[in-house]
Protein backbone atom coordinates (compact mmCIF):
# COMPACT_ATOMS: atom_id res chain seq x y z
CA UNK A 1 0.00 0.00 0.00
CA UNK A 2 1.05 3.37 -0.87
CA UNK A 3 1.20 5.24 2.15
CA UNK A 4 1.96 9.35 3.50
CA UNK A 5 2.03 11.44 6.46
CA UNK A 6 0.56 14.63 6.39
CA UNK A 7 0.99 17.04 9.19
CA UNK A 8 -0.47 20.65 10.17
CA UNK A 9 1.42 22.00 13.24
CA UNK A 10 2.68 25.60 14.62
CA UNK A 11 5.17 24.82 16.89
CA UNK A 12 6.20 20.63 16.44
CA UNK A 13 4.20 18.42 18.71
CA UNK A 14 2.44 17.10 15.48
CA UNK A 15 5.46 17.29 13.57
CA UNK A 16 6.78 14.57 16.68
CA UNK A 17 4.44 12.36 15.82
CA UNK A 18 4.41 12.33 12.14
CA UNK A 19 7.92 12.00 12.46
CA UNK A 20 7.92 9.19 14.54
CA UNK A 21 5.36 7.38 12.60
CA UNK A 22 7.24 7.86 9.47
CA UNK A 23 10.28 6.28 10.91
CA UNK A 24 8.08 3.29 12.23
CA UNK A 25 6.38 2.83 8.50
CA UNK A 26 8.84 4.30 5.85
CA UNK A 27 6.59 6.41 4.96
CA UNK A 28 7.29 9.80 3.45
CA UNK A 29 6.00 12.97 6.14
CA UNK A 30 4.97 16.68 5.10
CA UNK A 31 3.73 19.70 5.74
CA UNK A 32 0.30 20.25 4.58
CA UNK A 33 1.76 23.31 3.14
CA UNK A 34 4.05 20.82 0.89
CA UNK A 35 1.93 18.11 0.38
CA UNK A 36 0.51 18.59 -2.89
CA UNK A 37 -1.64 16.14 -5.17
CA UNK A 38 -2.45 13.57 -2.77
CA UNK A 39 -4.56 11.41 -5.53
CA UNK A 40 -1.66 8.60 -5.98
CA UNK A 41 -1.74 7.63 -2.52
CA UNK A 42 -4.23 4.70 -1.11
CA UNK A 43 -3.54 5.66 2.58
CA UNK A 44 -2.98 8.82 4.25
CA UNK A 45 -2.51 9.46 7.55
CA UNK A 46 -3.70 13.21 8.45
CA UNK A 47 -2.24 14.58 12.20
CA UNK A 48 -3.40 18.01 12.98
CA UNK A 49 -2.85 20.68 15.85
CA UNK A 50 -6.14 22.01 17.38
CA UNK A 51 -6.46 25.47 17.16
CA UNK A 52 -9.39 26.95 18.31
CA UNK A 53 -11.92 23.80 17.57
CA UNK A 54 -10.02 23.69 14.23
CA UNK A 55 -7.84 20.78 13.43
CA UNK A 56 -4.70 22.97 11.53
CA UNK A 57 -4.51 22.65 7.71
CA UNK A 58 -6.97 19.70 7.39
CA UNK A 59 -9.91 21.10 5.49
CA UNK A 60 -7.28 22.36 3.05
CA UNK A 61 -5.58 19.02 2.40
CA UNK A 62 -8.58 16.45 2.57
CA UNK A 63 -11.63 18.72 1.65
CA UNK A 64 -9.73 18.70 -1.74
CA UNK A 65 -9.51 15.23 -1.96
CA UNK A 66 -10.85 13.02 -4.88
CA UNK A 67 -12.21 9.57 -4.48
CA UNK A 68 -11.19 9.40 -1.00
CA UNK A 69 -14.18 6.72 -0.21
CA UNK A 70 -11.24 4.28 -2.20
CA UNK A 71 -8.23 5.36 0.17
CA UNK A 72 -7.63 4.17 3.82
CA UNK A 73 -7.84 7.64 5.84
CA UNK A 74 -6.79 8.39 9.18
CA UNK A 75 -7.24 11.52 11.16
CA UNK A 76 -5.18 12.35 14.18
CA UNK A 77 -5.92 15.32 16.24
CA UNK A 78 -3.10 16.65 18.44
CA UNK A 79 -4.18 19.46 21.56
CA UNK A 80 -3.66 19.92 25.15
CA UNK A 81 -7.14 19.06 26.58
CA UNK A 82 -7.34 15.39 28.22
CA UNK A 83 -7.77 12.55 25.71
CA UNK A 84 -9.23 10.41 28.09
CA UNK A 85 -12.43 12.54 28.50
CA UNK A 86 -15.46 11.32 26.56
CA UNK A 87 -16.63 15.34 26.45
CA UNK A 88 -13.91 16.60 24.84
CA UNK A 89 -13.67 13.86 22.31
CA UNK A 90 -17.13 14.53 21.15
CA UNK A 91 -16.63 18.60 21.34
CA UNK A 92 -13.46 17.68 19.04
CA UNK A 93 -15.35 15.59 16.70
CA UNK A 94 -18.43 17.91 16.53
CA UNK A 95 -16.18 20.64 14.93
CA UNK A 96 -14.00 18.02 12.59
CA UNK A 97 -17.83 17.34 11.34
CA UNK A 98 -18.05 21.02 10.14
CA UNK A 99 -14.20 20.92 8.30
CA UNK A 100 -14.73 18.01 6.49
CA UNK A 101 -16.70 16.38 3.50
CA UNK A 102 -19.89 14.65 4.60
CA UNK A 103 -18.92 11.07 5.06
CA UNK A 104 -15.38 11.22 5.52
CA UNK A 105 -15.23 11.48 9.37
CA UNK A 106 -17.10 8.25 9.72
CA UNK A 107 -15.34 6.83 6.96
CA UNK A 108 -11.63 7.67 8.61
CA UNK A 109 -9.86 5.89 11.81
CA UNK A 110 -10.08 9.00 14.03
CA UNK A 111 -7.23 9.18 16.53
CA UNK A 112 -6.59 11.91 19.52
CA UNK A 113 -3.17 12.68 20.61
CA UNK A 114 -1.94 15.35 23.23
CA UNK A 115 0.61 18.05 22.38
CA UNK A 116 2.47 20.56 24.43
CA UNK A 117 2.35 23.91 24.81
CA UNK A 118 5.63 26.80 25.47
CA UNK A 119 4.52 29.92 26.27
CA UNK A 120 7.42 31.82 25.67
CA UNK A 121 7.53 30.02 22.17
CA UNK A 122 3.82 31.10 21.03
CA UNK A 123 3.65 34.12 18.72
CA UNK A 124 1.92 37.25 19.72
CA UNK A 125 -1.26 36.28 18.16
CA UNK A 126 -1.33 33.26 19.78
CA UNK A 127 -0.46 34.86 23.00
CA UNK A 128 -3.23 37.00 22.65
CA UNK A 129 -5.61 34.38 21.83
CA UNK A 130 -4.98 32.24 25.10
CA UNK A 131 -4.95 35.25 27.24
CA UNK A 132 -8.19 36.05 26.23
CA UNK A 133 -10.00 32.66 26.23
CA UNK A 134 -8.16 32.28 29.41
CA UNK A 135 -9.71 35.22 30.81
CA UNK A 136 -13.17 34.33 29.92
CA UNK A 137 -12.56 30.46 31.06
CA UNK A 138 -12.10 31.67 34.27
CA UNK A 139 -15.39 33.61 34.33
CA UNK A 140 -17.21 30.98 33.67
CA UNK A 141 -19.24 28.80 36.31
CA UNK A 142 -17.75 25.08 37.28
CA UNK A 143 -20.08 23.17 35.11
CA UNK A 144 -19.17 24.72 32.03
CA UNK A 145 -15.18 24.28 32.76
CA UNK A 146 -14.53 21.50 30.42
CA UNK A 147 -11.50 19.87 30.26
CA UNK A 148 -10.34 21.98 27.35
CA UNK A 149 -11.26 24.71 29.05
CA UNK A 150 -9.55 23.06 32.52
CA UNK A 151 -6.39 22.07 30.39
CA UNK A 152 -6.11 26.08 28.76
CA UNK A 153 -6.69 27.70 32.68
CA UNK A 154 -3.93 24.89 34.14
CA UNK A 155 -1.23 25.30 31.65
CA UNK A 156 -1.51 28.80 31.32
CA UNK A 157 2.03 30.73 30.82
CA UNK A 158 3.71 27.09 31.65
CA UNK A 159 5.95 24.70 29.72
CA UNK A 160 3.97 21.43 29.48
CA UNK A 161 4.17 18.69 26.97
CA UNK A 162 2.17 15.56 27.08
CA UNK A 163 3.31 14.37 23.74
CA UNK A 164 3.39 10.20 24.42
CA UNK A 165 5.21 8.76 21.73
CA UNK A 166 4.12 5.31 22.39
CA UNK A 167 0.71 6.84 21.04
CA UNK A 168 2.03 6.47 17.17
CA UNK A 169 0.78 2.38 17.79
CA UNK A 170 -2.91 3.55 17.40
CA UNK A 171 -2.55 5.05 13.81
CA UNK A 172 -0.84 1.91 11.97
C1 LIG B 1 -4.37 29.98 20.07
C2 LIG B 1 -4.41 28.56 20.51
C3 LIG B 1 -5.61 27.84 20.46
C4 LIG B 1 -5.66 26.50 20.90
N1 LIG B 1 -6.85 25.82 20.85
C5 LIG B 1 -6.92 24.53 21.31
C6 LIG B 1 -8.15 23.82 21.32
O1 LIG B 1 -9.18 24.27 20.84
N2 LIG B 1 -8.16 22.57 21.85
C7 LIG B 1 -7.02 21.98 22.36
O2 LIG B 1 -7.09 20.85 22.86
N3 LIG B 1 -5.83 22.63 22.34
C8 LIG B 1 -5.77 23.89 21.84
N4 LIG B 1 -4.57 24.56 21.81
C9 LIG B 1 -3.36 23.87 22.23
C10 LIG B 1 -2.62 23.26 21.03
O3 LIG B 1 -3.45 22.38 20.31
C11 LIG B 1 -1.41 22.49 21.55
O4 LIG B 1 -0.50 23.42 22.11
C12 LIG B 1 -0.73 21.67 20.46
O5 LIG B 1 0.22 20.82 21.02
C13 LIG B 1 -0.06 22.56 19.43
O6 LIG B 1 0.46 21.75 18.43
P1 LIG B 1 1.72 22.12 17.53
O7 LIG B 1 2.91 22.19 18.45
O8 LIG B 1 1.79 20.97 16.59
O9 LIG B 1 1.41 23.41 16.85
C14 LIG B 1 -4.49 25.87 21.38
C15 LIG B 1 -3.28 26.60 21.41
C16 LIG B 1 -3.22 27.91 20.98
C17 LIG B 1 -1.91 28.64 21.02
Amino acid sequence: MNGIIVYGTCYGSAKKYSDELSRRTGEKCVSYKDAGDLASYDRIVYIGSLYAGGVLGMAETLGKLADWQTKQIVIATVGLADTTDAENIANIRKAMQRQLPEGMMEHAKLVHLRGGIDYSRLGMKHKVMMGLLVQKAKNLPPEKKTAEVRAMIDTYGQIVDFVDLSRVDELL
